[in-house]
């Protein structure tokens, strides 16, 4: 049991929160993952996850029987992802960077789902993760790193209403809104979150966070792939296993964008 305030958990639980009413089926990555383990190996596997936030992913792979790690930069989140931890798992949560993340261990499947690669600010940094990565990776191991959804086909948008309703942890109602801007020439998008908690009692707090996200073509992925050590092993456009590209064209069914890197 932590000691951790509601403050240290508030940024945890209101992640949760949002994808509890906004992800839908990006939830099918979950689904995904475990059968592409299955597909690779007999039995339960090492598995990192590189920006694990709260365990939306880590945990249900831990349950499944494999062995996890889950790394993020986020301590809020952390503590969250601790929390939920049943007994008997293997799993660990454990601070540390991806862009430098230098454990021991090495791992069947290193993952690094829903876009967090996205958030890398530059070609420098995204190489020095893919290393980091690549270092932590078994012989014959897998890495997966999906770059979904497409954040320039987001609209722009000031302070849109995006989901509404309670946030059980914190005992209160909250309302979420997005403030999207497009930078198209350099593929960036910032999204501002304003979240507006009102409790039982009636007293409102606001909460904001930003973050921007760096759109990545499929000829970068490949450049940033080979500068560090990794052969693209597939590209997919959906959970299901549909190829992303066809004859170098985007297939009209993909609506994913995920990388599977094995070691060059
Ligand atoms: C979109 S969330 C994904 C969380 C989780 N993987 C999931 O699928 O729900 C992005 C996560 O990346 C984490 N993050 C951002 N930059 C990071 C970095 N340099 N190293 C580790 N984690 C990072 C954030 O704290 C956040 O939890």
């Amino acid at each position: 049991m932590t000691h951790a305030t509601r403050d240290e958990r508030l940024e945890g639980w209101l992640y949760d929160w949002e994808n509890s009413l906004t992800l839908q089926r990006q939830n099918l990555d979950i689904g995904f993952y475990s059968a592409l383990a299955a597909r690779r190996w007999p039995s339960a596997v090492d598995i990192l996850e590189f920006a694990c936030g709260t365990g939306r992913v880590a945990l249900p792979l831990s349950r499944a029987g494999h062995r996890v790690r889950g790394v993020d930069i986020s301590q809020s989140r952390l503590l969250v992802a601790r929390e939920k931890i049943e007994p008997g798992l293997e799993i660990a949560f454990e601070y540390g960077d991806m862009r430098c993340y230098d454990g021991k261990a090495a791992f069947d499947l290193v993952l690094v789902p829903y876009s967090s690669f996205l958030l890398l600010a530059s070609d420098t940094e995204r190489t020095s993760c893919l290393r980091s990565l690549r270092q932590r990776m078994k012989p014959g191991g897998l890495a997966v790193v999906d770059l979904s959804p497409n954040f320039l086909r987001h609209p722009e948008t000031e302070q849109a209403p995006e989901a509404y309703g309670l946030c059980a942890p914190l005992n209160a109602m909250v309302e979420l809104s997005h403030t999207v801007r497009q930078d198209y020439v350099r593929q960036i998008t910032t999204i501002r979150k304003n979240y507006r908690i009102t409790s039982a009692g009636g007293s409102v707090e606001e909460f904001a966070t930003n973050e921007t996200w760096y759109t990545l073509k499929v000829l970068e992925m490949r450049w940033l792939a080979a500068q560090s050590g990794l052969r693209v092993a597939d590209i997919l456009g959906t959970y299901h296993g549909d190829p992303l590209l066809c004859d170098g064209e985007y297939q009209p069914t993909a609506y994913k964008n995920i990388y599977l890197l094995e070691g060059a």
